[in-house]
C-alpha cells in the first residue's frame, strides 16, 4: 500500500460522501473536510449506513474502486437495539441481570448484522455521577462493578465467540476516558479528575471491555490532565496498550482530532494530526488531518511512518477478523433483515426487559398492582406517546406499546385527559400547556396513572440540562389530581434522574419508567397490574435536588463526616440533608424480603473470606431479589469510601422461601489504587451485604 492509501485507510466518514442511499448522515457538526474526489475510493470505514441492499450497493462500488479491492468497514451507533429497541442503558443498568443484557445485545447483534453493521459504536461504559449531564442514560450507572459486569455482558452479546459469524458484530467501548466527569453535568465540557479517581472509578468500564475482547476503543471528546484524550499517550499509549495490551482499533469520536485545536492543544490541523498518531490513534471519524498531513509529516520525519503501519496493521486485522476479505457483506441480507427485524421473539425479549427495568420507587397503602380491568384516569404527556424508545433510536420507528395502550392489554378501562405530548427543549418548547381544566372530566376515576417526563430528544448527546424538576404544567397536573382526591400513580419517563421530591407528597405510587423502548407499553403495564413483580434496582442515585449533584453512594467520608443530627462544623448543607432522595441499589418490589444471619469467616490465611447471609421472601408474592454485597476499607494509605459495591447475586424467591446467598471476597476484591498501583493493605474491613446500598447488614473483620 503507498503512504496515500494507508492514510486512507485510517479515515472514516459519513455515507453521503459515498453516495448512500439510505444513512443518517449527522450525529455531529459537520467540518469543511478538503476532501478530494480521488481520496474518497481510499477511504477505510463509514459510520451509520443502513439497509442491507444499500450497504451491499455501497461495498461493491467501492471495491470496485478501492486499489486493492479491500472492503469498507460499516459501524454503525446500535446503542440499545437496532429495529427492535430495548431499553436504554441506564434502565439495563437497573436489572442488575448480566443474562439479560447479553441477551439483548444479541438480538441487537442480530438485527443489525442482518442489516448490513459490522461493528457498533457500543457499549458506553462511562461512569456517571451527574444526572445534569444527558449521556447518563447511555451508561449502567454510577458503580464501577455494575459497569464493569453489564460491559462485559454486552461485549460478548455483540460478538459471541466468533465476530466474523452472520448474525454477529463487533464492538466498540467508549468514550476513553472518563468522559462521564464532565464539569457541570455539560456535554463536552473540561473533565478535571485525579488520576486515583480516574483508576480507581472511572477505568472499570473500559477495561472491563477490553477483558472481554471488545474490537475497538472510541477516544472521548474531554480532556484528561489537561490533554484532549484523542491526543492523550497516557490513555492510549501507556494505560490501554502497555498496561492492558488492548491490540484493538482505537478510533476517534466524531470531529475530535480536529477539536484539538479549538481545545487548544493543536496550533492546526497538521499539529492535530501528529498527536492523534502519536497517541495512538488508528481511524479519523469525520475529520481529515492524518489524511491531509499524515504524508508531510512522515516526509518531513515528524512522524515515524512505522506508526501508520502499525495503525493500518490493526484496522486490516479487525476487517479479517471480521471476514471481510472472504465475504466483505458479512450478514447483509435483505431477507434476514425482514426476517428478524422485530420478529415476535425480539418483541417479546424487548416486553420482558422493559419490565424488568422498571423501578419502582414508592407504593403508599400497596396501590400497586392495579387490579384487572380497572376504571383508570390517565393524564400527563406520555399518556399515549410513542415517544418512548430513548435516545440513539436512531433507526427505529416509534414503539409498539404506548401506556394507554399497555393498560388496555390488562382490560383496564380508561379515560384520557390533559394528554398533550412533550415537544423537545431542543426545538424551544419547554412545557406542556396548561390542561389542568381538562381533569375535571376524571371526576369519576378513583385511581389516575399520571405519564409525566422529560422528552426523550432532550437526552442523550449535547442534552444538558440545568433543572431537573417536572415541567410546571406536569407538577400542576399532579397536584390537582391530588388536589382532587385522586390515588396517583405516577409514571416517570426519563434518561435520567429527575427531581422527584417536589411531586412526591401528590404521588401514592411512583413508578421509574425510564425509557424502555419498542415494548414500553407493554411491560410497564405488565408491572402495574403484578404481571411482573418488578425487581429493579436504581443504577444511579435520585438527588433530592439539583443543588446536591453529585450525589453518589460510594463518596469518602470526609474529616467532618455527619454523624446522627447533622449540626455546624460538619460536611453538611444548611439547606438538604447529603443523602439522596434515593440511593444506588434501591428499589422495591410487592413482595418483601427480610435478611438475618449475616456470617462471616475468615479462611486460615486470612483472605479469601466466605461470606453469607439469610434472605426470606416474607410476602405471599413469588420474587427476585438482588443481594448486593459491599465493602469498606476503614484505614488505608489513600482514603477508601464508604462503600463499594463488590458483588450481587439475584435470587427467585417463593412466598414464605428462604434461602442462604454466599460471597468469596478474594485479596483483588479489597486491593485499591495507592497512586502507583493496586494494592492491599491489612486492616479493618466492614462487610455488608443487603436489598440497597442503604439497608445493610455488616460485620467488621480485621484481616
Ligand atoms: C458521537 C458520539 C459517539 C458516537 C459517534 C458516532 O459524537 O459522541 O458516542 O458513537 O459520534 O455517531
Amino acid at each position: 500500500m503507498s503512504l496515500e492509501e494507508k492514510l486512507g485507510e485510517m479515515t472514516q466518514l459519513s455515507p453521503n460522501f459515498f453516495g448512500a442511499a439510505e444513512s443518517v448522515d449527522l450525529t455531529g457538526p459537520m467540518q469543511q473536510m478538503n476532501l478530494k474526489s480521488e481520496d474518497v475510493p481510499l477511504l477505510g470505514s463509514t459510520l451509520n449506513a443502513f439497509g442491507a441492499e444499500n450497504i451491499i450497493e455501497m461495498q461493491k462500488r467501492h471495491m470496485e474502486r478501492q486499489p486493492h479491492h479491500i472492503p469498507m468497514l460499516f459501524m454503525a451507533d446500535v446503542i440499545h437495539g437496532l429495529k427492535t429497541v430495548y431499553p436504554i442503558p441506564l434502565a439495563m443498568g437497573c436489572s442488575f441481570d448480566t443474562g439479560l443484557m447479553e441477551e439483548s445485545a444479541a438480538m441487537a447483534a442480530r438485527e443489525a448484522a442482518a442489516t448490513g453493521v459490522q461493528l457498533t459504536f457500543s457499549p458506553m461504559c462511562d461512569l456517571v455521577r451527574d444526572p445534569r449531564w444527558g449521556r447518563v442514560m447511555e451508561s449502567p450507572g454510577e458503580d464501577p462493578l455494575l459497569i464493569a459486569r453489564m460491559t462485559a455482558a454486552t461485549v460478548k452479546g455483540y460478538q459471541g465467540d466468533d465476530m466474523s459469524a452472520p448474525d454477529r458484530i463487533a464492538s466498540c467501548f467508549k468514550h476513553f476516558g472518563g468522559y462521564g466527569g464532565s464539569e457541570g453535568g455539560r456535554d463536552y465540557n473540561t473533565v478535571d479528575i485525579s488520576d486515583g479517581m480516574l483508576r480507581e472509578f472511572y477505568l472499570d468500564g473500559y477495561k472491563a471491555a477490553v477483558d472481554a475482547g471488545a474490537a475497538m476503543g472510541m477516544t472521548s471528546f474531554n480532556t484528561i490532565d489537561r490533554i484532549p484524550a484523542t491526543g492523550s499517550k497516557k490513555l492510549y499509549r501507556k494505560i490501554l496498550r502497555d498496561e492492558w495490551g488492548f491490540d484493538g482499533v482505537a478510533i476517534t469520536d466524531f470531529d475530535a482530532v480536529n477539536e484539538m485545536i479549538p481545545h487548544g492543544l493543536a496550533a492546526g490541523g497538521k499539529e492535530a494530526a501528529k498527536y492523534a498518531l502519536e497517541a495512538g490513534v488508528d481511524i479519523e471519524m469525520m475529520s481529515t488531518h492524518i489524511l491531509n498531513y499524515g504524508k508531510e509529516l512522515v516526509r518531513s520525519g515528524e512522524v515515524d511512518e512505522k506508526l501508520i503501519d502499525e495503525a493500518v496493521w490493526r484496522i486490516l486485522s479487525l476487517k479479517n477478523r471480521l471476514g471481510l476479505f472472504e465475504n466483505p457483506f458479512k450478514g447483509a441480507d435483505a431477507g434476514k433483515e425482514k426476517e428478524v427485524c422485530q420478529c415476535d421473539a425480539h418483541m417479546a425479549l424487548a416486553r420482558k426487559a422493559a419490565a424488568r427495568c422498571v423501578v419502582l420507587l414508592k407504593n403508599e397503602g400497596k396501590i400497586l398492582p392495579l387490579q384487572k380491568g380497572a376504571k383508570l384516569g390517565l393524564a400527563g404527556p406520555f399518556a399515549d406517546s410513542l415517544s418512548v424508545l430513548g435516545g440513539w433510536s436512531i433507526t427505529a420507528t416509534g414503539g409498539n406499546s404506548t401506556l394507554l395502550r399497555g393498560l388496555q392489554m390488562h382490560g383496564a378501562e380508561v379515560k384520557t385527559a390533559m394528554a398533550e405530548e412533550l415537544k423537545p427543549m431542543q426545538m424551544g418548547f419547554f412545557d406542556v400547556s396548561d390542561q389542568t381544566a381538562e381533569l375535571d372530566s376524571l371526576a369519576d376515576c378513583e385511581i389516575v396513572v399520571a405519564a409525566v417526563g422529560e422528552h426523550p430528544d432532550d437526552t442523550g448527546e449535547s442534552a444538558s440540562r440545568t433543572i431537573l424538576r417536572l415541567s410546571h404544567n406536569q407538577e400542576k397536573m399532579l397536584e390537582k389530581l391530588h388536589d382532587m382526591g385522586k390515588k396517583v400513580v405516577a409514571v416517570v419517563f426519563s434518561g435520567r434522574p429527575l427531581e422527584l421530591k417536589p411531586v412526591l407528597p401528590f404521588c401514592d405510587a411512583v413508578v421509574q419508567a425510564w425509557f424502555l423502548g419498542s415494548e414500553a407499553g407493554a411491560g410497564i403495564g405488565d408491572v402495574l397490574f403484578g404481571d411482573v413483580n418488578p425487581s429493579a434496582r436504581l443504577s444511579m442515585s435520585f438527588p433530592q435536588t439539583v443543588g446536591q449533584v453529585p450525589v453518589y453512594y460510594n463518596h469518602m467520608n470526609t474529616g467532618r463526616p455527619v454523624v446522627g443530627k447533622p449540626h455546624r462544623f460538619v460536611s453538611c448543607y444548611l439547606d438538604c440533608p447529603n443523602e439522596p432522595l434515593y440511593p444506588f441499589g434501591y428499589g422495591l418490589s410487592y413482595s418483601e424480603y427480610a435478611y438475618s444471619n449475616l456470617r462471616v469467616e475468615k479462611t486460615e490465611g486470612g483472605l479469601p473470606l466466605q461470606v453469607s447471609v439469610d434472605v426470606e421472601n416474607t410476602s405471599k408474592v413469588a420474587g427476585r431479589e438482588t443481594v448486593q454485597l459491599y465493602i469498606r476499607d476503614v484505614a488505608a494509605s489513600c482514603v477508601r469510601p464508604v462503600k463499594e459495591l463488590k458483588d450481587f447475586v439475584q435470587v427467585d424467591l417463593a412466598p414464605g422461601e428462604k434461602k442462604t446467598v454466599s460471597f468469596t471476597v478474594t485479596t483483588e476484591m479489597l486491593s485499591f489504587w495507592n497512586n502507583e498501583a493496586f494494592v492491599f493493605e491489612h486492616g479493618d474491613f466492614v462487610i455488608m451485604a443487603g436489598h440497597s446500598s442503604d439497608e445493610v447488614l455488616s460485620e467488621t473483620v480485621t484481616l
